[in-house]
């Protein structure tokens, strides 16, 4: 593992490559998608050792909510789960969840669920365990804009960053992308301005935690200027 000094406040991870994980073995997606889901537990459990502050999973996308229905349904289902056993032992941890996306297009039972495991999470956490769902950055930036408007008056790029859903979350310092794709699919795009990009082609079911601090040692030797010389 890296020397601490150099390590990220925020990793963000763009898990993809779930579906092709499970095609590879002639499964159905959704078997990927359980695959991704065990990852995401032991990729946790292992990241708040390591002294990170948050971690935020781009688990659904607004885009992905065009995906066919069973699709979909296999993932609340995950969410369900996951929202139900394995949140409230991290609150009792004293890790925080929260959640930043449009909740009202997802199931209302899944929503609640979330709404319930973030309102339960420590106000001064060790560690906080961020869950992009029905994210979409375009979509995050025009609804600030809209609270901008009916605000009134000039925006400042610190005043407008408190409108966005990650008003209480840093920027992320390094985004991981699984599955071998070189974009950013409308993740964090205003919040990534200086965050440095890391892609593996590693699928995300297959991401285990070594793989992690590969990414974590890396980040630690890029050199991050921010603009100076
Ligand atoms: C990422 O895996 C998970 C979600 C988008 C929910 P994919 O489902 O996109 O997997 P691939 O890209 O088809 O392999
Ligand atoms: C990005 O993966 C979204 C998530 C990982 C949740 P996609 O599979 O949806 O991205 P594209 O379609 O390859 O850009
Ligand atoms: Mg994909």
């Amino acid at each position: 593992m890296a020397e601490n000094k150099a390590l990220p406040r925020n990793v963000g991870i763009i898990m993809d490559g779930n579906g092709r994980w499970a095609k590879r073995r002639l499964l159905p997606r959704s078997a990927g998608h359980d695959a991704g889901m065990k990852r995401i537990i032991k990729l946790v459990k292992h990241v708040r050792q390591t002294g990170i502050k948050y971690l935020t999973l781009y688990a659904l996308s607004t885009e992905n909510l065009a995906r066919p229905k069973e699709e979909l349904e296999g993932l609340y289902s995950l969410f369900r789960m996951y929202f139900e056993k394995y949140a409230p032992q991290l609150t009792a941890e004293n890790s925080a969840v929260s959640v930043i996306g449009d909740l009202s297009a997802l199931p209302q039972d899944v929503a609640e669920k979330m709404r319930t495991a973030c309102a339960r999470s420590p106000q001064n956490p060790d560690f906080t365990l961020v869950f992009a769902v029905n994210y979409g950055s375009r979509a995050e930036i025009v609804r600030a804009a809209n609270f901008a408007a009916e605000l009134g008056g000039n925006m400042t790029e610190q005043s407008f960053a408190k409108l966005l859903y990650t008003a209480d979350i840093p920027d992320p310092d390094l985004i991981i992308r699984t599955g071998g794709e070189l974009r950013l699919s409308n993740f964090l795009l205003w919040q990534s301005a200086y965050a440095e990009l890391y892609f593996t082609d590693v699928l995300f079911p297959d991401f285990t935690a070594q793989r992690f601090d590969k990414a974590i040692e890396e980040f630690s030797r890029r050199s991050r200027r921010f603009g100076k010389v």
